[in-house]
């Protein structure tokens, strides 16, 4: 192994070395000179010359500043609205408002809204008439806010709620929630502590589809807004709310027309910042890390599709239209997407942060994150060691799963065509381009083996003079690719102002006085949200649901299977999530 580029680090001497350059004093130099030496000797195997693999030297851990690496701000709470939020936070802590609250996600629990893949256009398909009763039931639940905020029905069933802030020139803050739910398996009913539809709460959970994914959310914004408005809150700062309702069916008739809508009448950039659902908050090591998602993963099904000629299987040939498929995928499946950990990327900085700020991470993975900063090597080490988490090497690589299969209609005849789908979510660093490209190239020698004509993403690749024995064709299996989500920057006062306000929330919502005791650190969808049709509406967009993750799965609560249910207490802490950060936006001044 050759030692990377960063390992070599020597600085002191290369620059002092330099014959033009002076140097301070010769005392110092020798001091330096010194230190290098032995940093050097230990970086030296017995025999003295060949550098000890791995071994890099301390000095680049005396440049590393935590602050540098993972910025974390203070607390941030209202300064002319201190008052107010005070008095609400008081409020939500009532078992008066507890009752109100609990009541309200469970009132939205109990209109059941699905939404189903390929569904026709609404007006036609009569499945999305359920979100008639939802609507009203938002109506009767929140009189105020219906009776103050401009609501818009875009393309029927998507809302946008927009509540005028006084001052016109400020950027209005956007809030998004989905109204949908995914269905329940009519199986799995009776395997449900509570029915999946009933909003039943057990004295600290509400049980129900939705209750956490994302009724709890749209529920958190308008309860928060309906509280505001009873306490005479009128914001300088607009406020816009976008529900969208077929979320869980990638947005298409909801949050695409909400998005045509919104361009058209705030424009791009108008919005200060954005916040929809994504991560939450959980213990990681030894601290409680909030991760909200600045960057949403790639995403790309590949259609395999493969024919061949058919014919009576009583005279086969040596690979039938499925074996031939079924080499293809072993040979996906033999030669997966290298992940990399590189600088510059969400997971990197959300790995600085915890090497920065988090206490218990192991001293080994905190210590080569620390010299990662500068040493290439240190940062394949640190990488191989997060990469033990499997869930953090998904989320830094291009991953692909092989998840549909079809072919043959007869045990006596031969196939005439097989195909796969081999689903993607494209590395934050990578494109839709980069992958169809390695995939292309992954199948070109089986698909001159097996001497097909091979045509991948309207590209003729082999087998151009027509005399192929079989088809292999790639293709974007339903044409709905999708970029790497534009990363929004955490350098930014609008990340900060997200950041103050989470850690204000946890710890107004325990009465903490410490501000350390929640870390905020970047971190990416693997899936994507509705956002992916927000994009042009501002640069800073946060998928961040102010709630306990678990550890770390966005799965966890039931969440799109059996028993899904959300801490009542949870829920009232994303309530004041939400007023603290309307508050605070509100007296934000870029
Ligand atoms: C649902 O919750 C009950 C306990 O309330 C538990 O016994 C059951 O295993 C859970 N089902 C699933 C599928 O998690
Ligand atoms: C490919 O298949 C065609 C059609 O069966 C055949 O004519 C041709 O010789 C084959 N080419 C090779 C290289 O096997
Ligand atoms: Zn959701």
């Amino acid at each position: 192994m050759s030692p990377a580029k960063g390992d070599a680090l020597l600085p002191s001497t290369t620059t002092e070395a330099a014959p033009t350059k002076k140097s301070p004093s010769a005392g110092l130099r020798l001091v330096k000179g010194l230190l290098v030496g032995i940093a050097l000797w230990t970086c030296l195997n017995a025999a003295g010359l060949a550098p000890v693999p791995g071994c890099v030297s301390d000095g680049l851990l005396r440049d590393y500043k935590a602050e540098e690496q993972c910025p974390q701000v203070s607390a941030v709470t209202p300064d002319k609205n201190n008052a107010l939020w005070t008095a609400l936070g008081e409020t939500f802590s009532t078992d008066a408002f507890k009752t109100r609250a609990v009541e309200w996600l469970g009132g939205a629990v109990r209109v059941p809204t699905p939404s189903f893949d390929k569904m026709g256009p609404v007006g036609e398909d009569p499945r999305w008439e359920v979100f008639g009763p939802f609507h009203d039931y938002l109506l009767k639940a929140f009189p105020l806010v219906h009776s103050t905020l401009e609501v818009t029905k875009v393309n029927t069933w998507g809302s946008v709620y927009a509540w005028k802030g006084s001052d016109a020139d400020l950027k209005p803050l956007l809030l998004a929630a989905h109204q949908d739910v995914v269905p329940v398996n009519p199986d799995t009913v009776d395997k449900w502590t509570h029915p999946p539809f009933s909003g039943h709460f057990d004295g600290e959970r509400i049980w129900g589809r939705g209750s956490s994914d994302d009724k709890s959310g749209l529920i958190a914004i308008l309860s928060t807004i309906e509280s505001l408005l009873e306490s005479n809150f009128q914001p300088a700062r607009g406020v816009v709310l976008t529900f969208g309702f077929d979320e869980e069916t990638s947005g298409l008739h909801g949050a695409a027309s909400l998005s045509k809508h919104l361009l058209e009448t705030y424009g791009e950039n108008a919005f200060l910042l954005l916040v929809d659902e994504g991560g939450g908050f959980a213990q990681e090591y030894d601290g409680v890390v909030a991760t909200p998602a600045v960057a949403e993963k790639g995403y790309i099904d590949v259609r395999v599709d493969v024919t061949s000629p058919g014919g009576h299987s009583s005279v086969p040939p040596s690979h039938t239209t499925i074996g031939i498929l079924s080499q293809l995928l072993v040979h996906y499946e033999a030669n997966p997407y290298e992940p990399r950990l590189s600088r510059g990327t969400p997971m990197y900085w959300k790995s600085q942060c915890l090497a920065a700020h988090v206490p218990g991470v192991p001293h080994k993975l905190r210590k080569a994150l620390k010299k990662a900063v500068k040493s290439d090597h240190a940062l394949r080490e640190a990488q191989k060691e997060l990469f033990k988490e499997k869930s953090f090497r998904a989320l830094v690589g291009t991953t692909q799963a092989i998840d549909l299969i079809s072919g043959g209609v007869k045990t006596n005849a031969l196939p005439e065509e097989a195909w796969a789908v081999v689903n993607h979510r494209i590395a934050t660093d990578s494109s839709v381009d980069a992958v169809k490209e390695q995939d292309t190239a992954l199948l070109k020698t089986l698909a001159q083996e097996f001497n097909l004509s091979y045509t991948a993403f309207g590209s003729q690749i082999t087998g151009k003079d027509g005399t192929a024995y079989g088809t292999l064709t790639l293709t974007d299996a339903w044409g709905t690719a999708l970029e790497p989500a534009p990363i929004s920057p955490i350098d930014a006062p609008e990340y900060a102002l997200l950041s103050g306000t989470i850690k204000a929330t946890y710890n107004a919502h325990r009465s903490l006085k410490e501000d350390n005791s929640i870390v905020i650190a970047p971190g990416i969808m693997s899936g994507n949200t509705d956002t992916r049709y927000y994009w042009a509406l501002t640069e800073h967009i946060y998928r961040y649901n102010h709630h306990n993750s678990g550890n770390g799965t966005a799965l966890s609560n039931g969440v799109h299977t059996i028993n899904e249910s959300i801490d009542a207490d949870a829920f009232l802490e994303m309530i004041r999530f939400f007023s603290t950060l309307i508050l605070n936006a509100d007296e934000y001044t870029a």
